[in-house]
């Protein structure tokens, strides 16, 4: 038995909250981009939950992207070091991006996406993120549309892994012990 298959977890978010959260969001996003196009990233691997959920509820029209990022890999604090895994393939010069991420934890993974999507000079570039880790940051950044903010704990779940797993529990766990 893996260590992720022993991980126990309790509910920190239901799934309700999450969805009525992300309807709030949604309507926000068709309102700050009526008259619009968008460019939407989903950032992988976390993000592609709550992406599918969020993008069902927009009203702009849009095209998705795919960018893949890691900088875990398979431990519970950041490497610091930001590995591309897939790149977007569109060009996005005077587009609007919205970049869609599961988790702000150290901020670093999104720091280096910011960095990265800026030097191809979009429109407007705008974060939405359902989770934020206040305490748990080293670089200040802004974040536009935000689902919840939490403590510093482990989370997994509705797309989040521990390991490569529990990212299909459809609420998000927060992981209490090994045992
Ligand atoms: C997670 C998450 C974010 C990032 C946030 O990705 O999806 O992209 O970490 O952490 P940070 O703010 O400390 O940089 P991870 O590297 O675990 O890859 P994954 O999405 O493929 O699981």
């Amino acid at each position: 038995m893996s260590n992720a298959e022993r991980l126990s977890h309790k509910v920190l978010i239901p799934e309700i909250r999450i969805k009525n959260r992300i309807k709030e969001l949604s309507q926000q996003i068709n309102y700050d981009y009526q008259d619009k196009e968008l460019v939407i990233v989903c950032v992988l691997k976390g993000s592609f939950i709550f992406f599918a959920d969020l993008i069902r509820e927009l009203e702009v029209p849009l095209s998705c992207e795919f960018l893949g990022l890691s900088s875990y890999g398979g431990k519970m604090e950041t490497s610091g070091e930001v590995k591309v895994t897939l790149d977007i393939t569109e060009p996005l010069k005077g587009k609007n991006v919205l970049i869609v991420e599961d988790i702000v934890d150290s901020g670093l993974t999104l720091q280096y996406m910011l960095n990265m999507l800026r030097a191809r000079q979009p429109g407007s570039l705008r974060v939405c993120a359902l989770l934020h880790k206040p305490d748990a940051m080293k670089v200040k950044l802004d974040i536009d549309y935000l689902g919840f903010k939490i403590g510093n704990e482990f989370v997994v779940g509705y797309g989040v892994d521990y390991q490569e797993r529990l990212r299909c529990l459809p609420y998000i766990g927060i992981v209490e012990k090994e045992h």
